[in-house]
């Protein structure tokens, strides 16, 4: 396993399984492919966890071989270090079915944002003395347009049978590329790994602290995953709920806008709760407390307001899921007047 080390960024490995696991690959996405719904869906899933029969022997064969063993020697900064412990985290491994629209960079992506514009998979922990892993392996062939990046290493590939990438869950940025203008649907498995370096295994109670991170990091993959999924192709109230939420942090624009917008609601909270003639100091600090609550419960129903809004459009047919994203449309409005 060939490490790209970077300390800023988390270190990422690429490279190829043993060929004797194509077979077990091969068996993996042909039965997968037979239990996909709707095969013109973005994204679908399955926890490792809610697999049955010889999918689930032939997924525990690849998530246990020998090859995942090299993230000892690759999870941290200095080649030096060692993981005396690597921890398999089973809750967060599934197959993954990726099948990412032609053009997608220039339509609404909701939930598929998360996965398809350069991001970080968490942005949450920084457990010291841990590293969290991901390892994505692929089942299927005939990618020849979709790449995966490894943005700040200037590294890509465009995954097929038994390629892996391999990249720090809180560090690596990475993104989709998609240059092809038809489908090309990936069956891939991912792989999530914990490992604790060295210096902290003698630690007493260290199995306390590396479980506490592994619960701490499957919780918030069980949350993300759910409302990111419900948020791809939105087809419901809560689809378009999860789906808008997950794309807004991928417009610096709208998101400055948002904080701007707030600020103004705040203050407008602050100066009606204030009341001239109570000027100590306990009540001020109170009435600013009921302006904070009073304010994002004005925000949140702002928000559901343009739920609503956006969720009527597409049942009335005003808008389609293909169509300009929300916030790309907001920003071209505002560019226009300005
Ligand atoms: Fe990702």
């Amino acid at each position: 396993m060939d490490w790209i080390r970077d300390s800023n960024y988390g270190n990422v490995a690429v490279g190829k399984l043993p060929s004797h696991y194509f077979e077990t690959l091969n068996r993996i996405a042909e039965e997968y492919l037979l239990q996909i719904p709707d095969k013109t869906a973005t994204t679908h899933h399955s926890y490792y966890g809610d697999l049955v029969g010889d999918i689930k022997k032939d997924f525990r064969k690849i998530q246990f071989a020998d090859i995942w063993q090299g993230i000892r020697y690759g999870a941290f900064e200095t080649p030096e270090s060692f993981a005396a412990i690597l921890h398999n985290i089973l809750e967060m491994n599934e197959v993954y079915y990726s099948n990412p629209k032609p053009n997608f960079a220039g339509g609404s992506l909701y939930g598929a944002a998360a996965n398809l514009i350069p991001h970080r998979d968490c942005i949450l922990f920084h457990f010291p003395g841990i590293r969290v892993y991901r390892a994505i392996i692929c089942a299927t062939d005939g990618n020849s347009d979709t790449t995966t990046e490894f943005i700040t290493h200037k590294v890509e590939r465009q995954l097929n049978k038994g390629d892996y990438m391999l990249f720090d869950f809180d560090r690596t940025l990475h993104q989709v590329k998609k240059t092809g203008q038809t489908p090309t649907p990936r069956i891939l498995l991912k792989l999530h790994f914990l490992a604790l370096d060295m210096t902290y295994a003698r630690s007493p109670y260290i199995w306390i602290y590396v479980k506490f991170a592994t619960n701490c990091y499957i919780v918030y993959y069980r949350v993300a995953r759910y409302t990111e999924q419900i948020g791809t192709d939105p087809k419901t109230f809560a689809g378009f709920f999860f789906g808008i939420l997950w794309e807004y942090p991928f417009y610096a624009r709208v998101r400055y806008s948002v904080a701007a917008f707030y600020c103004a609601v705040l203050s407008l909270r602050i100066r009606q709760s204030l009341s001239p003639f109570e000027s100590t100091s306990v009540s001020v600090i109170a009435h600013t407390r009921e302006a904070v609550v009073y304010s994002v419960v004005d925000m949140m129903a702002i928000y559901l307001c343009i739920v609503a809004a956006v969720y009527c459009m597409f049942l009335s047919g005003a808008i389609h899921l293909r169509h300009t994203s929300l916030f790309r449309h907001c920003i071209s409005i505002v560019q226009k007047r300005t």
